[in-house]
């Protein structure tokens, strides 16, 4: 299935070839460090920089995307894998430009998929997404089988730690694995909740690590502060950059969406030649890690 040679070049609100999506998944060893949150916001600030997105639930079993936004989806991600549904029947049009596919909250067997639903994410995916400039994937926080396969599919790993050294150390954890594992070398890494030094700081021990032990750098992509507005924004459902969009946390979040956005742009032709996803390993088991 060639996703890259497509002839219309119409299909974005950013005049881009629909061929080159771009998939980023933002991922954590440690749970609770903010990834929903920044994959939500960094979701409607890049479409107010005129890209078209679709935002994926990836948090299986503990979904939440959707309650950040206020919604009550009636179909979501399990339904579309289950066949029953059309994907049509399940993304949510948050605004022009940000649709969001939903995932369930609750339902512990689906936490692990299997070889076939994996397959079957992907054919999905790979149809689904050639309209949009980006898919981000929200994932769930740990090294499940699944999270790992999700973040081995995407172009771009965006790696969330706060300052905490047990966030740190978690960070640590999964890059190391995702190497182990995938033999995975490029990761970036955003620091939230920090102030500048402390992101500096942060980055830097990260990186020291991954460059004594495993042999690679990491890429620094930035950071969020601090900021206490999100937690109003949460309480009342609405996402920050609409409820407070001058606060400091989303002009922190500005800068990633530009550096994301440079990224596209400096890599279009590499991306228009490869595909957007990389499909899952066969036999990649769920507790193989
Ligand atoms: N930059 C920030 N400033 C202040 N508080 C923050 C910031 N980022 C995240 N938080 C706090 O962390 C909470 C958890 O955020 P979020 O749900 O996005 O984390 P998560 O990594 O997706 O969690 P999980 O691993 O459970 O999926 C938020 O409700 C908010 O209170
Ligand atoms: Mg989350």
């Amino acid at each position: 299935m060639s996703d890259s040679t497509s002839e219309n070049n119409a299909g974005s609100n950013s005049g881009i070839n629909p061929g080159s999506t771009v998939s980023l998944c933002i991922m954590s060893g440690k749970g609770g460090v903010g990834k929903t949150n920044l994959a939500l916001n960094l979701g409607l600030t890049l479409r107010d920089m005129g890209h078209k997105l679709l935002l994926m639930d990836c948090d299986l079993g503990l979904a939440n995307l959707d309650v950040l936004l206020g919604l009550t989806p009636e179909k979501n991600l399990q339904d579309l894998l289950g066949g029953e549904v059309r994907p049509e029947d399940v993304l949510l049009h948050v605004e022009d430009g940000l649709d969001i596919l939903p995932a369930s909250s609750g339902v512990p067997e689906l936490v692990e998929m299997d070889q076939n639903q994996r397959d079957g994410l992907f054919e999905t995916l790979t149809e689904l997404i050639k309209e949009y400039d980006f898919l981000l994937l929200d994932l769930g926080a740990g090294i499940s089988g699944t999270v790992l396969a999700l973040a081995r599919m995407a172009q771009m790993r965006v790696v969330l730690v706060t300052p905490e050294p047990t966030s740190l150390t978690d960070g640590y954890a999964i890059i190391k694995v995702m190497h182990a594992k995938y033999g995975v070398r490029d990761f970036c890494v955003v620091v939230n909740q920090a102030t500048a030094k402390e992101a500096a700081e942060t980055f830097q021990r990260l990186n020291m690590a991954c460059k004594n032990f495993l042999g690679f750098e990491l890429v620094n992509l930035g950071h969020v502060r601090l900021d206490r507005t999100l937690t109003q924004a949460v309480i009342n459902q609405t996402p920050l950059a609409r409820f407070a969009p001058e606060c400091p946390a989303i002009k922190d979040i500005r800068v990633l969406a530009e550096r994301v956005s440079v990224y596209r742009r400096q890599n279009m032709e590499a991306i228009s030649g490869r595909k957007a996803l990389k499909e899952f390993l066969p036999g990649a088991t769920s507790r193989n890690t």
